[in-house]
């Protein structure tokens, strides 16, 4: 199963994927975890452009055209090998993330940016997408506690994330594949809610 994980900087996911892959790991499964941007040795380096607070100019475009550069890769030299393989795969964001950051949150065109999927990833398109959603002042509060610097985006500000969070809630209202999870409660009722919704899309698969 391909299993990607969005939402709002600090909304949770990254502690969702570590639990889920923990008890993927009890149900001797097999799994991979995966981040974007990055994930291969082409794709961290598009990372450090994008994420690198130098980069004060970039334009949206070439924004979306770095993030989608740095998927193609990726999807190519792991995603699918992996799937193929027979793997959990677990992202840390895929391309929802361009639609809602680069697209509702930025402004740029939806259906463009539907067309750049088409090209960076093909069919493979994820099983079940978690959205973990969260309030921005509570991802903003959570920010306050982070000791270490603010990358690029991560410094946008709050009305860039209410136009993000809206953002996923429409792709939710679209896409099958979406999850809508209550990201403000304790970990633990987060995870076992996750590990249902798992559990309800393929039966046989945890078995
Ligand atoms: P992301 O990967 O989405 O940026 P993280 O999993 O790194 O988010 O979590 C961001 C911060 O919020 C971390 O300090 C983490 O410990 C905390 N956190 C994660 N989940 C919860 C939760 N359900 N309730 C309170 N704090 C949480
Ligand atoms: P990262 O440090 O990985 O953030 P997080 O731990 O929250 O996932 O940084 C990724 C940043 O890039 C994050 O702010 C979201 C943003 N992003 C986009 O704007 N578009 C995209 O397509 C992707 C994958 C990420």
């Amino acid at each position: 199963m391909f299993i990607t994980f969005e939402g709002i900087d600090f909304c949770g996911k990254s502690t969702q994927i570590k639990k889920l892959e923990e008890y993927l790991i009890s149900k001797h499964k097999i799994v991979k975890i995966i981040r974007e941007p990055g994930g291969t040795q082409i794709s961290e380096k598009v990372r450090d452009i994008l994420l690198d607070k130098k980069n004060v100019m970039m334009f949206m475009e070439t924004e979306i055209l770095l993030f989608s550069a740095s998927r193609a890769q990726l999807v190519r030299e792991k995603v699918r090998p992996f799937l193929n393989e027979g793997y959990f795969v677990l992202s840390d964001r895929f391309h929802d993330s361009s639609t809602a950051y680069q697209g509702y949150g930025r402004g740029l065109s939806v259906d463009a940016i539907k067309s750049i999927h088409k090209i960076a990833i093909g069919e493979t398109i994820p099983d079940i997408t978690f959205f973990i959603d969260i309030p921005v002042e509570v991802a903003h509060q959570r920010k306050q506690l982070k000791l270490a610097e603010l990358d690029r985006i991560e410094m946008a500000d709050k009305d860039f994330f209410t136009r993000v969070r809206e953002g996923y809630l429409l792709i939710a209202g679209e896409e099958k594949r979406f999850r809508v999870i209550n990201g403000n409660r304790d970990i633990e009722t987060i995870h076992k809610e996750i590990v249902k919704e798992i559990h309800d899309y393929d039966k046989t698969e945890l078995i």
